[in-house]
C-alpha cells in the first residue's frame, strides 16, 4: 500500500514539509513542519503551519502522527501547534537524548530540562514500525547529519530528512555537534539499499546549478546513478574528504540558535519566567 504525498515548501528556510496519507481512508501523518520565526523581531507566525491545517481540514483527514526526521537547526518545528489543532502523536528518533544532552549543555539549561526525550510522545529506533491507518511505516536510523536522524519508509516512499538531498545537490552537512561524514555515508547506503523505485522525499531543497525550480522528489534509482556526492563511483573516502572540506566553508544556519532551543523541546518554547514571558538565549562564542 503506497501513500499519497502532499508537499509544502517554505521559501524562508528552504524546508519541505509533508502530509502523508493512506490511499484508503482518512488517516494521515505530518512530517517536518515549520513554525515561521522572524529573528529580528523575535516573533513567531503560523502561516506555514496554517497552510497544512487548511489542507488537512479541507481533505477531512485525521492526523495520527506529527513526525520529525531530526532536531532541525534551520527552522522551528510547529509540531505542538499542529498537535493542538489536529491531534496526533509527536515522534522523533530515540537518540534525541544525545542531542538534548549536547545542546542542554550548550544552552546551560540546568536540571529542569529533561534529557530523556520525554517531551515527545514516541521515540523511534531502527526497526520500529508504526501505522497511519492501514498504511505501514518502518523506521531506519540514519545518523550522520545529526546522531538522531531517522528515515521514515512509508509504503513506497522514504522521507529522508537531511540525509540525502536532490541528486544534483547531493547531501547535507555533517559538521554539527554529533555529526559525522563517515556515519552519513553508511546511513546513505542503507537508504540506497531500498528498492530502486522507492520515492525519496528530501527535507530541504536549494535548487542546484542548472536547475531553476525547487524540487524534492526523486527515486532510489536516480539517487544511486546521479547523486553528485554518493552516486555511482563515489567512494567513502571521496565522500568524507569532500564533505569535510565543504562543511568547513559553511556558516551557521540563520535560525540555528532559536531552532535548537525549541526543537530539542519537541517544538515547545522554553518555560515562561515569573512574569509569563518567554526568552531564548544566545550563547556567545559557543557554537
Ligand atoms: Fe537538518
Amino acid at each position: 500500500m503506497d501513500p499519497q504525498v502532499k508537499a509544502f515548501f517554505d521559501d524562508a528556510t528552504n524546508t519541505v514539509s509533508y502530509v502523508v496519507r493512506a490511499p484508503n481512508g482518512r488517516s494521515a501523518a505530518i512530517i517536518d513542519s515549520v513554525l515561521d520565526f522572524d529573528y529580528s523581531s523575535g516573533r513567531t507566525d503560523t502561516t506555514s503551519a496554517d497552510a497544512i491545517i487548511d489542507y488537512v481540514t479541507t481533505e477531512g483527514l485525521t492526523v495520527e502522527w506529527v513526525l520529525e526526521t531530526h532536531v532541525h537547526a534551520d527552522h522551528l518545528s510547529a509540531a505542538p501547534y499542529l498537535q493542538e489543532k489536529l491531534g496526533g502523536k509527536i515522534g522523533i528518533g530515540e537518540k534525541i537524548t544525545v542531542v538534548q544532552d549536547t545542546f542542554g549543555k550548550v544552552f546551560n539549561e540546568g536540571t529542569e530540562f529533561e534529557r530523556d526525550g520525554s517531551q515527545f510522545d514516541q521515540l523511534f529506533k531502527e526497526g520500529d514500525s508504526f501505522h497511519i491507518g492501514q498504511l505501514r511505516g518502518d523506521v531506519l536510523h540514519t545518523p550522520g547529519h545529526t546522531p538522531a536522524c531517522l528515515t521514515y519508509v512509508i509504503g513506497d516512499a522514504a522521507f529522508v530528512g537531511d540525509t540525502l538531498f536532490m541528486p544534483d545537490f547531493g547531501t547535507a552537512r555533517c559538521d554539527f555537534p554529533g555529526g559525522s561524514a563517515e556515519t552519513m555515508f553508511s546511513s546513505v547506503q542503507k537508504i540506497l539499499a531500498l528498492p530502486e523505485e522507492t520515492r525519496i522525499f528530501v527535507g530541504h531543497d536549494y535548487k542546484a546549478p542548472g536547475r531553476e525550480e525547487y524540487a524534492w522528489e526523486s527515486t532510489v534509482g536516480e539517487q544511486k546513478s546521479r547523486n553528485v556526492h554518493v552516486g555511482t563511483g563515489k567512494t567513502k573516502d571521496d565522500f568524507v574528504r569532500m564533505r569535510t572540506e565543504r562543511d568547513a566553508t559553511l556558516g551557521m544556519p540563520k535560525l540555528i540558535i532559536p531552532s535548537l532551543q525549541v526543537n530539542m523541546r519537541a517544538g515547545q518554547m522554553p518555560p515562561e519566567d515569573d512574569k509569563g514571558d518567554v526568552f531564548l538565549k544566545v550563547p556567545v562564542n559557543k557554537l
